[in-house]
């Protein structure tokens, strides 16, 4: 199963909500982007006033893709049984994006959800947006890139997913400082250009790139520019000049660890005093504080959970946080307490 993803539906689809939502100015098709033909990331906050349900809010990517603005991480949800429950809850809570990768182990279980869910919703496959990454193991020349993603595609039971991302700017089993990883990267991005160039995929981006990775990446980037970066960020973890590059170049930064991770140890962020302080000033819970945060600066979330409460709490996002707290919630920065792998390492 191996198709073409169906460019007019698509484009005809992105029109009307074009249409709907904002009166927008410019139509672009979402295939074959260049540096000139950028659709503008529009600002989060004023889109945002005009969808009733952030659930509903959408980021334009830089191909014209909309990309929920929220979306459900499935890191460590496994098993049969897990990942439906899961998909049930996050369907019915309203959630269309599911996040997932190649190396969560997951896709096959996601697979069997989607099939046995989305009729139960009245829901076609286009209606939701899946996310997956390629792993570090199958990084390099084309047919090692093309074998990957059909096997994800073979996985998740589909033919095309809406978004593909380099999982990270290393590639397995390669030394870090190893400066071949700059030259495989190469290869890979050339790798999943030329699946998106033929239409088999929506949008494509990368995760876990610093700035440098971006930088090697835009100045031979075979035509396209990602979409996405997705990447650790919370207030103990973001970095203002990532941010900046990334609108500068039109690519979206998606949050992953927004709530500290999934390790129980992690509990810090959640138990922050002045995150703690902020909700209860707010009357919010700290989740929220946390997903609103990112979200008001412009970049969106995929927080995991397999609770519905939860689920639909980090929903619940009708509130704004005051500038002066959002500074405040920024200058945790200074701890720069990182929760998952590190690719500043990577050359
Ligand atoms: N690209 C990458 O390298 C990368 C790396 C890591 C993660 N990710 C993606 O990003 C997603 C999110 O990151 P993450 O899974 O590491 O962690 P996260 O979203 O920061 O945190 C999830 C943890 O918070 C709990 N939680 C969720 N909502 C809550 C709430 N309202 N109140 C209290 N606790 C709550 C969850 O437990 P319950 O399930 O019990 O609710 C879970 O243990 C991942 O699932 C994955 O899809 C990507």
């Amino acid at each position: 199963m191996f198709v073409i993803v169906n460019r007019f539906v698509v484009i005809v689809k992105c029109f009307n909500s074009y249409q709907s939502c904002l009166s927008a100015k410019l139509i672009h098709p979402h295939i074959h982007n260049s540096n000139s033909r950028f659709v503008k990331i529009r600002n989060f906050e004023a889109s945002m006033a005009a969808c009733k349900n952030i659930i509903d809010k959408k980021f334009i990517l830089n191909n014209g893709v909309e990309m929920p603005a929220i979306g459900l991480g499935t890191y460590r949800i496994r098993g049969e049984e897990p990942v439906i429950k899961a998909v049930d809850f996050a369907l019915a809570a309203g959630y269309r994006m599911f996040d997932t990768a190649a190396v969560y182990g997951n896709e096959s279980y996601l697979k069997n959800a989607f099939r046995l869910l989305l009729p139960k919703y009245g829901l076609e496959r286009e209606d939701i947006f899946i996310t997956t990454k390629l792993s570090p193991s199958d990084h390099g020349s084309r047919p090692i890139t093309t074998r990957a993603y059909r096997q994800s595609l073979e996985n998740l039971g589909v033919d095309y997913v809406d978004l593909y991302l380099v999982h990270f700017p290393g590639t397995a089993r390669t030394s870090s400082d190893d400066t071949i990883n700059i030259k495989i990267r190469d290869q890979t991005w050339a790798g999943l250009v030329s699946l998106y160039r033929q239409g088999y995929i929506r949008a494509i981006g990368v995760s876990n790139y610093t700035v440098r990775h971006l930088q090697q990446l835009l100045s031979s980037n075979h035509g396209v520019i990602p979409t996405v970066n997705q990447v650790e960020w919370h207030p103990y973890y973001h970095q203002s000049e990532l941010l900046e590059y990334c609108k500068k170049n039109n690519i979206v930064v998606q949050a992953y660890c927004s709530l500290g991770g999934t390790s129980a140890a992690n509990m810090s962020l959640m138990n922050d005093p002045l995150v703690n302080n902020i909700a209860i000033k707010l009357g919010v819970t700290c989740a929220q504080i946390l997903l609103k945060w990112a979200l008001q600066q412009g970049v969106a979330v995929i927080p995991k959970s397999t609770n519905f409460e939860r689920m639909k709490e980090n929903t619940a996002l009708n509130f704004t946080i005051p500038n002066g707290d959002l500074e405040a919630l920024n200058a945790l920065g200074e701890r720069n307490t990182k929760y998952a792998w590190d690719p500043s390492i990577v050359s």
